[in-house]
């Protein structure tokens, strides 16, 4: 049996969006007073479609499917907005940034991945896509005054490709390591931006 590996396909922050995020976290720690393991800075991203274990023989055909699907999307703006919780702010568990501008996009892209998952054996997503950038996780479900947070400052960026990444769990948090990149636009005809299928 081929080797498994813990994956997922999400889009990587630039600097000025982790430097909001760090702030973020900063922000939220200082606010809060809750028990809440807090996503290391370096591990920030906005995820599109969690894979958990596939077989280490299907990236390279993930690879491929999930690429094709990404060289059909145009890139697109996103911009960080600001606080929020699920499943509620009364019942925390997750804190998180939402954005304000790019959901569609994220959401139609995540669709496509959801579907491209396939091809390595993944389950397909049951719940809606709710684009956001995890900051901290609760150990135990509390109520969070999020909404009295003023949100950081927002940063707005171009998205141009999407990253699939191996999660290699450790005794101390776990390591996003990148092992391909996908750009996102590469199959549309630039004059039209319309998909454009090599002949
Ligand atoms: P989220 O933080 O954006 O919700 C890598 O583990 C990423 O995959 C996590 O940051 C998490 O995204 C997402 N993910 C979704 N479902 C998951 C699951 N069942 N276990 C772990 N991660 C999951």
């Amino acid at each position: 049996m081929s080797d498994q590996v813990r994956a997922f396909l999400a889009v990587a922050l630039p600097p000025e969006a982790r430097a909001c995020a760090s702030q973020a976290v900063e922000e939220l720690r200082r606010a809060l007073h809750a028990d809440v393991r807090w996503v290391p800075p370096e591990n920030h991203h906005l995820t599109l479609k969690f894979l958990g274990e596939i077989p280490e023989d299907r990236i390279d055909a993930l690879v491929a499917r999930a690429g094709a699907k990404c060289a059909s999307v145009a890139p697109f703006e996103v911009a960080l907005a600001g606080f929020g919780a699920f499943p509620s702010a009364r019942e925390a568990r997750v804190l998180w940034l939402g954005v304000a501008r790019g959901g569609a996009a994220l959401a139609k892209l995540a669709r496509k991945l959801d579907s491209a998952a396939r091809v390595a054996g993944a389950e397909r997503e049951r719940r809606p896509f709710a684009a956001h950038l995890t900051l901290g996780r609760l150990r135990e479900p509390a109520r969070v005054e999020i909404e009295r947070l003023a949100p950081p400052t927002s940063v707005a960026w171009s998205v141009s490709e999407v990253v699939l990444y191996e999660s290699r769990l450790a005794p101390d948090g776990a390591r996003h390591v990148p092992l391909a990149h996908l750009a996102l636009g590469a199959g549309l005809d630039p004059s039209t931006n319309e998909f454009a299928p090599e002949s």
